[in-house]
C-alpha cells in the first residue's frame, strides 16, 4: 500500500477524521462530492414543497414555526454546499448540476402538499426519516460533513416534534380535521419508507460507503429503525399505518411490514413522479430571478475592496 493510502486508511481505522487537506482517494472524494451535493440540493427543494402553505397557515404561531423550519432548511444547504466545496467543487457547478438535471436530490419532495396536514406529515415522518439518516451521519468519517451534521440534527429534531405536535392537535380535533391528519399519514407513509433508499440486496453504492465510514449503518436497518419508532408513536395520535401487514414480531423484536412499491420508487428518481418538473421549475426561476442579487453583492465587494487597497 502506497505511503497516503496507508496513512488515510489508518485514520478510518482509528477514527480519525479526514480533512480537506489531507490525501482521500478519488473515488472516495468523488462519493462525498455526490452525496454532500444531493443532500444539500435535497434541503433547498424540501423548502418547495412547504413554502406552498406559509401563507396559508392556520394560525399566526402555525406560520412562524413553519417560516422558522423552512429558513433552518436553507440554512442546512448552504453548511453542505460549503462542506461539497471543500473538496474541490465550487458551489455554482453543484448547483449547475442541479438545474441541469445531472444531480438528484431526495425522491420525496416530488410528492405534493395537498392539505394542511400533509405539513404535519412531513415533519413527523419525512423530518424523522431524515434524522434517521442523520443521525449516523454525524459519525461519519469526513470532517466538514461531519459537523455540519451536528448542527443540522439539533435542527431536524425541532423539525420532526412540530410535526408530531400538529399532526396531535388534528388528531384531538373534529371529524374532518382527523380525517384529514389520517389520510395525510396514508399519503405519506411509504414514501417516507422510500427515503432510506433501495433495499441493502440492491443498493450499488452501499458497500464502499460502509468501508470508509461514510455510512454507518445499511439502508434496511435504517429502515426498521424508523418504522418501529414510527410504529409506536402513531398509537399516540390514535391513527394507523395504512399497511396491514405491520406486525410487532416477537421473536425478531422488530416490526415486520408489507412490500415497498419499488416501481413507483424508481419512477420517481427517473423524472417521472408527480412534482418532478414543477420542482425544478421552480428551483430555476428562484436562480434566475436571484441573479441581480448575487451580481450586485459581487459588485459591492469589488468596490469596497477597491476603496479598501487605494486608502492603503
Ligand atoms: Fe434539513
Ligand atoms: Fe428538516
Amino acid at each position: 500500500m502506497e505511503h497516503f493510502e496507508s496513512i488515510f486508511y489508518g485514520k478510518l481505522e482509528n477514527e480519525v477524521k479526514i480533512e480537506p487537506r489531507d490525501w482521500m482517494p478519488d473515488a472516495y472524494r468523488k462519493t462525498l462530492i455526490r452525496q454532500i451535493s444531493q443532500h444539500a440540493h435535497s434541503e433547498i427543494v424540501g423548502m418547495l414543497p412547504e413554502g406552498n402553505w406559509i401563507t396559508r397557515a392556520p394560525s399566526l404561531k402555525r406560520k412562524a414555526v413553519l417560516l422558522a423550519k423552512a429558513q433552518d432548511e436553507a440554512g442546512h444547504g448552504l453548511y453542505l454546499y460549503a462542506a461539497a466545496e471543500t473538496l474541490g467543487v465550487t458551489r455554482e457547478s453543484t448547483i449547475e448540476d442541479l438545474h441541469s438535471g445531472k444531480a438528484k436530490y431526495s425522491s420525496i419532495f416530488n410528492y405534493p402538499t395537498l392539505t394542511w396536514a400533509d405539513i404535519g406529515a412531513i415533519g413527523w415522518l419525512v423530518d424523522g426519516a431524515a434524522i434517521m439518516n442523520q443521525v449516523m451521519l454525524c459519525r461519519n468519517s469526513y470532517g466538514p460533513y461531519a459537523r455540519a451534521m451536528v448542527r443540522i440534527c439539533k435542527e431536524e429534531s425541532f423539525h420532526q416534534r412540530q410535526g408530531f405536535e400538529s399532526l396531535l392537535v388534528l388528531s384531538r380535533g373534529s371529524a374532518e380535521q382527523r380525517a384529514m391528519c389520517q389520510d395525510a399519514i396514508d399519503r405519506w407513509w411509504w414514501p417516507a419508507l422510500m427515503m432510506f433508499g433501495p433495499r441493502d440486496s440492491e443498493s450499488t453504492h452501499s458497500d464502499l460507503s460502509m468501508k470508509w465510514k461514510i455510512k454507518r449503518m445499511s439502508n434496511d436497518e435504517l429502515r426498521q429503525r424508523f418504522i418501529d419508532m414510527i410504529a409506536e408513536q402513531v398509537k399516540v395520535l390514535n391513527m394507523t399505518l395504512p399497511d396491514p401487514d405491520l406486525k410487532w414480531n416477537e421473536e425478531r423484536g422488530h416490526y415486520d411490514f408489507g412490500a415497498i412499491d419499488w416501481d413507483e420508487f424508481w419512477q420517481v428518481v427517473k423524472g417521472n413522479g408527480p412534482c418532478n418538473r414543477e420542482r425544478l421549475e421552480a428551483r430555476r426561476k428562484a436562480h434566475e430571478e436571484g441573479r441581480w442579487v448575487r451580481e450586485a453583492a459581487l459588485a459591492h465587494a469589488n468596490k469596497k475592496s477597491m476603496v479598501k487597497a487605494s486608502a492603503a
